[in-house]
């Protein structure tokens, strides 16, 4: 299984608050049957990206020792979960957002109120820019849900979508959306989105893990694989 959403980092957004607490986490994801991992600390565009770039790789750096250590055997790569606001970014510094060594950004939007046509412009705008967006768990924003116009627009688009695993199991308007998108082969990508080792993020991962459909294991593998290698989607 490979894991393309995760806030296993310490001590550089609300994820992991200690280098402790993001050995736990990895363990935790080796025990679900996470092999490849990437760290996606939170972004906002506007953030001075050479800062944040070096903030994430010294603690990616500090991690892998551990790890190493630990012998916990995972594949970890960096990159950032991205939330797109107005700010315009050039071409250089989106793909040093992306995920690993790919040209695919995982995007988080607002979750209430983005009217449609902002949506749209902001994905024109980085596929202009030679960017793939992963949109972060689709089934957060309220205004997606409820327009499938929106939806049909972004799939057209090329756009992929990373549905959160814990999301399949909630008996929710969340929920719902969720397991519609994988129903329909629309997740690209399941992952975690883990913050704190205590959480079930990781347990429904695995749960998913144990007797994934054909679809499933597209989401919780193949496509995410070949994002993590840097191969084309
Ligand atoms: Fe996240």
């Amino acid at each position: 299984m490979v894991d393309l959403h995760s806030h296993v980092l310490f001590e550089i957004d609300d994820g992991a608050e200690s280098i402790e607490q993001s050995i736990e986490i990895l363990r935790i994801a080796y025990d679900a049957g996470i092999r490849k991992m990437i760290a996606t600390p939170h972004f906002t565009l506007g953030e001075d990206v050479e800062k944040m770039t070096d903030r994430r790789d010294r603690r990616l750096r500090a991690l892998k020792d551990a790890m190493e250590h630990e012998g916990i055997e995972i594949e970890l790569k960096a990159g950032f979960e991205v939330y797109i606001t107005d700010e315009l970014f050039n071409e250089e510094e989106l793909h040093r957002l992306c995920l690993g060594d790919s040209d695919v950004l995982l995007a988080e939007f607002k979750y209430h109120g983005l009217k449609r046509e902002v949506f749209i412009g902001y994905i024109d705008e980085f596929i202009k820019k030679g960017v793939k967006v992963l949109v972060a768990h689709p089934e957060r924003y309220s205004y997606l849900i409820n327009d499938p116009m929106l939806l049909d627009a972004l799939l057209s688009r090329g756009v992929m979508l990373q549905v959160n695993g814990i999301s399949l199991f909630e008996d929710s308007e969340e929920g719902d959306f969720a397991r519609f998108l994988v129903e329909r082969n629309l997740a690209d990508v399941i992952g975690s989105d883990i913050h704190h080792p205590a959480s079930r993020r990781l347990k429904a991962m695995k749960k998913l893990g144990e007797h994934p459909g054909r679809n499933v294991i597209r989401a919780l593998n193949d496509t995410p694989d070949k994002i993590f290698e840097g191969r084309g989607v």
